[in-house]
């Protein structure tokens, strides 16, 4: 995803009249089948089958190549793709373009964490307005992302170029909160990031899932993934190869099968 996408579908969203955004349930699984993503005639996700259902942290883990990042992207309409079924909260996906995707409540917290770098820590965030209230009444403000990041209020007011890695992908997933999406999806999330720093944004993690937001993440590194999702999927040359429950994904066997660790 460039950065213009990103800024195309964020500012689109804060923009759309609240009317547009028709899909409030509570109760908003993402059920994807026979997923394909493409790079023109180059296929890189092959039949991929998933769901998180609402309050479920789901994390797909994979090799460098995977396509982790492609069906991430797929879903959220940046890359090109066919699905069987591709639905979030029974609303069809699979025609919209990404900003609506965006509207009927899919953020993506893409890897590297990008956010406005010439903007401050405050003005990146306020300028993400949720369109409506989601997840049963559930809104979550700009304040409430201090809350939940107190080292982000110290640092409302500095550019968000001069932020470090660790702070730079707080502020990403606080602009992610802030959206009030019913799923929230994230690149590699702990790329990168000091453990202590990896341990605070599981935690936020868990209490976003807690509220009933469903959480997709990927990972090559298994660290975060297994500490907060329920349920892993391990993809090989962009196909399932395993799909089960977190403690038996940390088997050693099975994260050596997978991910040669
Ligand atoms: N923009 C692109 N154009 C063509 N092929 C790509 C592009 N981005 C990724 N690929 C290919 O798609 C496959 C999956 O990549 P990716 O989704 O980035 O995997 P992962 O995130 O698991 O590392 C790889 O073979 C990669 O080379
Ligand atoms: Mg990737």
């Amino acid at each position: 995803m460039t950065e213009a996408d990103m800024t195309e579908a964020e500012t689109t969203e804060a923009e759309t009249p609240e009317a547009e955004v028709t899909e409030t349930a509570a109760s908003a699984t993402l059920e994807v089948k026979g997923l394909n993503a493409f790079y023109g005639k180059s296929q890189v996700v092959f039949d991929l089958d998933l769901h998180v259902e609402p309050g479920e942290s789901v994390a797909v883990l994979g090799r460098n190549g995977a396509g982790k990042t492609s069906m991430l992207m797929a879903i959220a309409g940046v890359v090109a793709s066919r699905a069987e079924r591709l639905t979030l909260g029974g609303v069809d996906l699979s025609r919209l373009p990404s900003f609506k995707r965006v509207q009927a409540g899919v953020s993506l917290v893409p890897s590297g964490s990008r956010s406005f770098p010439n903007l401050t820590v405050d003005e990146n965030l306020s300028m993400v307005r949720s369109g409506k209230q989601r997840n049963g009444g559930i809104e979550w403000t700009v304040d409430d992302a201090y809350k939940q990041f107190p080292v982000l209020a110290d640092l409302k007011n500095n550019s968000a170029g001069t932020l470090s890695g660790g702070e730079r992908q707080m502020l990403a997933v606080a602009r992610a909160m802030v959206a009030n999406p019913m799923l929230l999806m994230l690149d590699e999330p702990s790329e990168g990031l000091a453990p202590m720093i990896v341990k605070g944004i599981a935690t936020r993690l868990r209490e976003m899932a807690g509220q009933g937001i469903g959480i997709l993440m990927t990972e090559q590194n298994h660290r975060l993934a297994l500490e907060v999702a329920d349920r892993v999927y391990f993809i090989e040359k962009g196909q399932s190869v395993w799909e089960g429950d977190a403690t038996a994904a940390a088997d050693p066997s099975v994260l050596s099968q997978y991910l040669s660790v």
